[in-house]
């Protein structure tokens, strides 16, 4: 059980906000809270509560060979959203379907799946992040824009840097999630709890034995 804190009002900004549940272990993790391990909530009605969401962003192997890390992470920061999650990973096959298994029964699929292995652009790698934040889904897919990369506002990272390929597929830059099941399904397909420096969903403990892996020699 997380140990609480006592319950402290605190003037910040002219914002009265108080500081709740603290992690068993200090500061290290936050329970669904401010990623710096302190959750805040403030008070008044201008703020709908529960809105904190997570959402999972990808920049795709086209937005890497392009150069575009640099350009989506300010796009992305626009939105005060917190990363509390990221890396670089090579996508396997596995992860590629699983990712995609909604896809499955279009015409377009394999190439999907070569796309964003990276298999297009000779960049074999994405970057995986989990941004944290008040309405996080919908404000990452606004800031994206449309799927279509022709249809998409000229002014979304996906209607600045998509094109479509000769083959008709979108190649769009970025994925994000769109709702809440998905942001979930998303976060726990790509990430360990312990990559994700808040908890924003229930985790347990398992004793695992006989597992071989590699560490640092
Ligand atoms: O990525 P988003 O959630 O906006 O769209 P989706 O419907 O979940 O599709 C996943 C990905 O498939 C898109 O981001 C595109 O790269 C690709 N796609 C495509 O190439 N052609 C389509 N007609 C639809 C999707
Ligand atoms: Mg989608």
């Amino acid at each position: 059980m997380p140990r609480r804190a006592d319950r402290l009002d605190l003037s910040f900004k002219d914002e009265k906000v108080y500081l709740l549940g603290l992690d068993p272990n200090g500061f290290k993790r936050a329970r669904r809270g401010n990623p710096d391990g302190i959750s805040i909530a403030k008070s008044g009605t201008e703020r709908k509560p529960n809105m904190e969401q997570q959402t999972l962003v990808i920049i795709k192997p086209d937005g890497l060979k392009k150069s575009l890390t640099g350009n989506i992470l300010t796009r992305l920061s626009e939105t005060k959203l917190e990363i509390v999650a990221a890396k670089i990973i090579r996508v396997s096959r596995d992860l590629a379907v699983e990712h995609y298994k909604h896809m499955e029964d279009k015409p377009f699929f394999e190439e999907l799946i070569k796309y964003i292995q990276g298999e297009l652009h000779e960049r074999r790698k994405v970057m995986a992040m989990v941004y944290w934040g008040d309405d996080a889904i919908n404000r990452v897919r606004k800031l994206a824009g449309s799927t279509n990369p022709e249809e998409a506002d000229p002014t979304t990272i996906r209607g600045s840097y998509g094109r479509i390929t000769t083959k008709g597929l979108y190649e769009n830059v970025i994925h994000t999630s769109s709702n809440e099941p998905e942001a979930e399904r998303e976060t726990k397909l790509w990430f360990e709890p312990d990559e994700v420096i808040v908890d924003p969903y229930p985790t347990k403990f398992v004793t695992l034995t006989n597992i071989t892996k590699r560490v640092w020699a």
